[in-house]
């Protein structure tokens, strides 16, 4: 089942497509990444999924729920974590949240039963009858993120929670985002940071200039995508042979003797390198290593957002 299905939405703002067909899901217990340049789109997609703004075509299912036709049902399913936020009136953490669970129209004893169990999960127990206003930027965002479970959404999506934040900080969102995830939600989490979102996600979505370049998990995106690798081989007939047979294949360069063996420049895709691996171990030459440094979340997004390597 899709927990969050973004069906072909665009969004203008006068001249400017600031969100131009987009289509992506999120399943439940699934973290996906949504990351590209600033202006890129991502809080419109965020907004317009969260009901905050209508799109001008295109709908967004939240649990089956379309934002369009029942946007107070969708609501109901959303947790939206917001990029920035007003200022905090004066009050203690408790009093903060009980008030967002009565907007949420809980009462009695659930409402008392959320607020704790939030303030349980976000271990923001210990400071409770502190002032919003001095708490540090970590805390504040952990309390948003509190709010934004009040209600116990199946869906999340948070727009660059871990901006400003130290690395400790981080690191506890990170673990409370994967938690969440742990408890079957869908999660939609925007970042700059790639090493972040690649620790974090099971998928991606790449946005740029309002369009999707790639959206799965990075090893899917990187199967169609050309790719820059560095690779080392070594074969038991020697480098020589080896080093001329790799220049006469397609997607490689810049070849030079090392360790008994050779280091090249790859460009292409991991289904080419499939094939070029293939060819190599026909062409006899007893091929015994073949090691292509990884290909991670970065080279991917570098791919993809400046993609003219193809
Ligand atoms: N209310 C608005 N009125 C006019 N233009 C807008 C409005 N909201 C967004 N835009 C424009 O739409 C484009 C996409 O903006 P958006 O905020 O969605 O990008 P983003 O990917 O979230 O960027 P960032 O990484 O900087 O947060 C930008 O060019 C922005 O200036
Ligand atoms: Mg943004």
């Amino acid at each position: 089942m899709t927990a969050l299905e973004v069906q072909c939405i665009s969004k203008r703002f006068g001249a400017l497509k600031a969100v131009d067909a987009v289509t992506f899901t999120v399943h439940p217990g699934e973290i996906m990444g949504f990351i590209g340049p600033n202006g890129a789109g991502k809080t419109t997609t965020m907004r317009i999924c969260s009901t905050l703004e209508l799109p001008d075509q295109g709908d967004v299912l939240v649990d089956g729920i379309s934002v369009i036709e029942e946007p107070r049902a969708a609501r109901r399913r959303i947790g939206f974590m917001p990029d920035s936020y007003g200022a905090y009136a004066n009050t203690s953490i408790t009093d903060y949240l009980d008030f967002f669970a009565r907007a949420y129209g809980l009462s009695g004893d659930l409402r008392r039963q959320q607020v704790a169990r939030v303030i349980e999960f976000t271990s923001l127990g210990d400071l409770v009858e502190k002032e919003i206003s001095s708490l540090s930027k970590g805390l504040k965002q952990r309390l948003c993120l509190a709010k934004t479970l009040l209600h116990d959404p199946a869906v999340m999506i948070l727009d660059e929670p871990a901006a400003g934040l130290d690395p400790r900080a981080r690191v506890e969102l990170r673990e409370l985002v994967k938690a969440l995830a742990g408890l079957g939600k869908a999660i939609l989490v925007s970042s700059h940071i790639l090493t972040e979102l690649a620790e974090m996600c099971t998928t991606v979505t790449v946005i740029e200039r309002g369009t999707v370049r790639g959206t799965g998990s990075v090893a899917a995106i990187a199967r169609g995508v050309t790719t820059k690798q560095i690779i080392f081989a070594r074969a038991l007939t020697g480098p020589e042979r080896l080093e001329r047979t790799l220049l006469e294949l397609p997607h490689t360069s810049e070849a030079r003797r090392e360790r008994e063996g050779v280091v090249f420049e790859y460009a292409g895709t991991q289904d080419d390198l499939a094939g070029l691996l293939a060819q190599l171990a026909a062409a006899g030459l007893g091929l015994v290593e073949f090691a292509p440094q990884q290909v991670d979340l970065e080279d991917v997004f570098l791919s993809l957002t400046e993609g003219k390597l193809q």
